[in-house]
């Protein structure tokens, strides 16, 4: 039988528990989960390098040890990665309904570009519902807990980021 796999696209810049809790269900449905992140896209200018961003979603998918998740950088359009990759489906998740939009007409332009493949939303949790990257950035650089939202690995690369000039 085929092997079914997905990629779950994302800057991941960085991952949260929101990220990891879609990583953690789609991994329970698909084969292969393949984690899929970009040196840069077109609107947002990554906080941490590439290979940090990449470091830090193996030690998530390490810690919540899953077999069936890489992590893969790609570059170019996200339609072109997958059909190379011969995925045929991208998970994203959504949370609030602010996300829709956004969400919506990127799953409709990334269908418009290659017919074959398809989105699969799934819905964030409730405890990952109003967790962002943006927003864990701004608690890190403020100083404050980190606990709920990331891995006590993921904390440590925020505060190095934010307080690195502190230290010592
Ligand atoms: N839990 C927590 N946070 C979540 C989340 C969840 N389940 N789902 C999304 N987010 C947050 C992220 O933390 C991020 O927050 P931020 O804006 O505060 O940083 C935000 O939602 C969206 O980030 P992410 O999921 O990483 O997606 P993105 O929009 O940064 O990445 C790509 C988009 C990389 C998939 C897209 O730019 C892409 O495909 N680029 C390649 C070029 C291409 O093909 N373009 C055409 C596509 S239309």
């Amino acid at each position: 039988m085929q092997k079914r796999i997905a990629i779950y696209p994302g800057t991941f810049d960085p991952i949260t528990f929101g990220h990891a809790d879609i990583i953690k269900r789609a991994a329970s449905i698909f084969d292969t989960l393949i984690v899929a992140t970009t040196e840069k896209s077109s609107n947002k200018q990554p906080s941490f390098a590439l290979h940090d961003r990449i470091g830090m979603i193996e030690s998530e998918i390490q810690r919540m040890q899953l077999t069936n998740v890489q992590v893969t950088l790609f570059s170019g359009l996200l339609v072109d990665f997958a059909e190379k990759q011969g995925v045929n489906v991208l998970i994203r998740g959504m949370r609030a309904l602010s996300d829709f939009e956004y969400e919506f007409q990127m799953a409709y332009i990334n269908h418009k570009l290659n017919p074959r493949i398809e989105t699969l939303f799934i819905p964030a949790t409730e405890q990952g519902h109003f967790i962002s990257s943006s927003f864990v950035k701004e608690i890190a650089r403020l100083n404050s807990e980190l606990t709920s939202f990331v891995s006590p690995f993921v904390a440590a690369q925020l505060k190095a980021l934010y307080h690195s000039n502190n230290i010592s």
